[in-house]
């Protein structure tokens, strides 16, 4: 985006200064998996995920989730909350999958009695190591205060999309979210993107995949699965 000063580029996104209080959040069309080990540009994906994150950020602003979200921008770009970032990822776990199955050997598709919150301190380097709430207070990553906060928002969001995407027969398997302040009025707020990047949505009917695991496990063509989902949405 010519206009803007870029801040950030990650694996999949851009982050720009739109002014004082915002920022310009960008798609791209590169596709990574296992940190960074498999990589691939893939045509519209993109505008594909900066929709869906759009709709369901749209969705969760209107049902009091304080997210980043702002406005639309254009076809692969949206306006965005400034703020500082927790480097936490907080994975919520409804039934098993991924990288659950293959920590603690247990078979996919089992379904929790409630879900399960992890956190991951966000490292590349590292490769986002899972970590206890007492060592994210005891290195002083964040406050207690704000790491309930954050996981009572993550079950909140776990209700509301998880409702939401039963009603069109798909199941939120899992996901994952991040948190920053706002530079604006200090609040807690949902950052980042939700799409079929950082989700496992499996197909109530047929159990397949409308996700990214279409990629990291060479399931078919990934363009195919999410505009699947995207179909599915009241978008
Ligand atoms: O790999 P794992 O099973 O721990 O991932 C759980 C959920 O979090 C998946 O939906 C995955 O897409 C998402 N995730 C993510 N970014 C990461 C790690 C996991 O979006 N760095």
């Amino acid at each position: 985006k010519k206009n803007f000063e870029l801040l950030y580029e990650g694996k999949a996104k851009k982050v720009y200064k739109f002014d004082e209080k915002k920022l310009l959040i960008e798609f791209k069309d590169d596709v990574t998996a296992f940190n960074g080990l498999k990589k691939d540009q893939i045509l519209n994906k993109g505008k594909i995920n900066k929709e869906i994150s759009k709709f369901f950020f749209e969705m969760l602003n209107n049902q009091g989730i304080n997210t980043h979200y702002i406005n639309d921008y254009d076809e692969n770009s949206f306006v965005a909350k400034w703020t500082d970032l927790i480097p936490l990822e907080v994975i919520i776990r409804n039934y098993t999958a991924g990288g659950f199955c293959k920590r603690y050997g247990v078979k996919k598709g089992l379904m929790f009695d409630y879900p399960l919150v992890e956190f991951s301190l966000k490292n590349d380097e590292l490769g986002d190591p899972m970590i206890a709430k007492d060592a994210i207070l005891l290195l002083k990553i964040t406050t207690e205060n704000v790491l309930d906060e954050i996981a009572s928002i993550s079950k909140k969001v776990n209700n509301i999309l998880s409702d939401y995407l039963k009603s069109k027969g798909i199941i939120l398997v899992d996901f994952k979210l991040e948190f920053g302040i706002s530079k604006n009025d200090n609040k807690v707020t949902l950052i980042d993107e939700i799409s079929p990047d950082t989700c496992r949505f499996w197909d109530a009917n047929t159990m397949e995949s409308l996700d990214k695991d279409v990629y990291r496990e060479n399931k078919g063509d990934l363009i195919n699965a999410y505009e699947v989902l995207l179909g599915r949405l009241d978008i």
